[in-house]
């Protein structure tokens, strides 16, 4: 199942709804949800009040990326302000399995994401324990970065491992996607398609409906 994941990391805030009200009514499912906590990365961005709040009039499935230092902390708070699924960095935490299933346990889905330069490696013990893995392109902190090539090898080791195994884990790229780059992630076997500034730059339903065509291709 291929989506695209618009994160509203590069909406423009002062009209927050009304541009998740347009993403909707071009049928867009999944809203990335980009959570920075100022010291797993340098910046932060917003948390549970703007999630509670977005909750009230959207459907959508919250897909939240917790750019967190020890996110266990915090799962029951994102679930009980709309979560559906969480996705922790492996690097941010002490004991990542135990975090996994807290989120299982908080009864929502589960991803691991791993920066650009952490080896598929580090997490392939762990793929049948998650409902997907996302593949960060880019240094997780800042929306409009370039993606870095060196990560589609990545992809399609991940695929690969997958298919493999016969797991049913979903493949998320996550920075720098744009017309070309979508073609490289998707060839590569990612399915989850992450987008920022792609998505919210000028005319956000003329972006949706270009990219969802690609995507159907
Ligand atoms: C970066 C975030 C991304 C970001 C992507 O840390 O995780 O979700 O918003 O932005 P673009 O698509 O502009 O690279
Ligand atoms: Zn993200």
């Amino acid at each position: 199942m291929y989506q695209l994941c618009p994160s509203i990391l590069s909406a423009d805030f002062n009209r927050l709804g009304e541009q998740i009200k347009i993403l909707e009514n071009e049928g867009v499912k999944w809203l990335h949800i980009d959570v920075m906590d100022g010291d797993f990365v340098p910046s932060i961005s917003f948390g549970m009040p703007v999630i509670k709040s977005i909750r009230k009039e959207s459907g959508m499935f919250f897909d939240v990326h917790l750019m967190v230092t020890e996110p266990g902390r915090y799962i029951q708070d994102f679930v009980d302000c709309g979560a559906d699924s969480i996705t922790v960095h492996a690097e941010a935490c002490e004991d990542l399995e135990r975090t996994i299933e807290l989120i299982h346990d908080a009864g929502v889905k589960a991803g691991i994401s791993i920066k650009p330069a952490t080896p598929v490696n580090d997490i392939s013990h762990m793929l049948e324990d998650v409902d997907m893995v996302l593949v960060m392109t880019v240094q997780p902190g800042f929306g409009g970065q370039k993606y870095i090539d060196e990560c589609t090898e990545k992809i399609q080791e991940l695929r690969e491992l997958i298919d493999h195994e016969g797991l049913d884990v979903d493949i998320q790229v996550d920075g720098g996607i744009n017309e070309d780059t979508l073609v490289t992630v998707m060839k590569a076997g990612a399915n989850l398609f992450v987008a920022g500034s792609w998505v919210f730059k000028d005319d956000i339903a003329k972006n949706v409906r270009n990219i969802q065509n690609k995507i159907h291709e």
